[in-house]
């Protein structure tokens, strides 16, 4: 199983979208191993943006990351990290197909309510950044064998 890292930004927490955007992952049958709800700190933003460090939304992005708590989310499943990036949809709203999260809730790109990593390597960069090895747990979930026949 793979692991991903993901975040409900502060517009899906101040709508009231936390528990739509988790529902989500959990009809796909993925398991939560770790989640917080927390205020980003400017060396947790910095770190997890670097590759944006110059661009012209750099600052209004870690001005708008930290404008509130995430709810920051260790997620584990078969594919996670593709499959997190789908449920999610296109970076910018407007080009997300319907029925992804950035469809369904969001239309701009600068307030586009999740975060997921994208890729294995930025998985486990981004889980490091905001977890202690102690927080991520490990347990069975009875679901996965219905969910996967194995
Ligand atoms: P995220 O998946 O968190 O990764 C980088 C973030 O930068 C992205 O979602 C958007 O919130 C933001 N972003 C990327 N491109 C732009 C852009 N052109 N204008 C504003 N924000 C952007």
């Amino acid at each position: 199983m793979e692991r991903t890292f993901a975040f409900i930004k502060p517009d899906g927490v101040q709508r009231g979208l936390i528990g739509k955007v988790i529902e989500r992952f959990e009809n796909r049958g993925m398991k939560i191993l770790a989640m917080k709800l927390i205020n980003i700190t400017p060396e947790q933003a910095k770190e997890h943006y670097k590759e944006h460090e110059g661009k012209d939304f750099y600052e209004p992005l870690l001005d708008y990351i930290m404008s509130g708590p995430v709810v920051a989310m260790v997620i584990e499943g078969r594919d996670c990290v593709k499959q997190i990036r789908k449920l999610a949809g296109d970076t910018d709203p407007k080009d997300a197909e319907p029925g992804t999260i950035r469809y369904d809730f969001a239309q701009n790109i600068s307030r586009n309510i999740i975060h997921a990593a994208d890729s294995d390597t930025s998985a486990k960069r981004e889980i490091a950044i905001y977890f202690t090895p102690d927080e991520i747990l490990n347990y069975p979930l009875d679901a996965h064998h219905w969910v996967f026949g194995d």
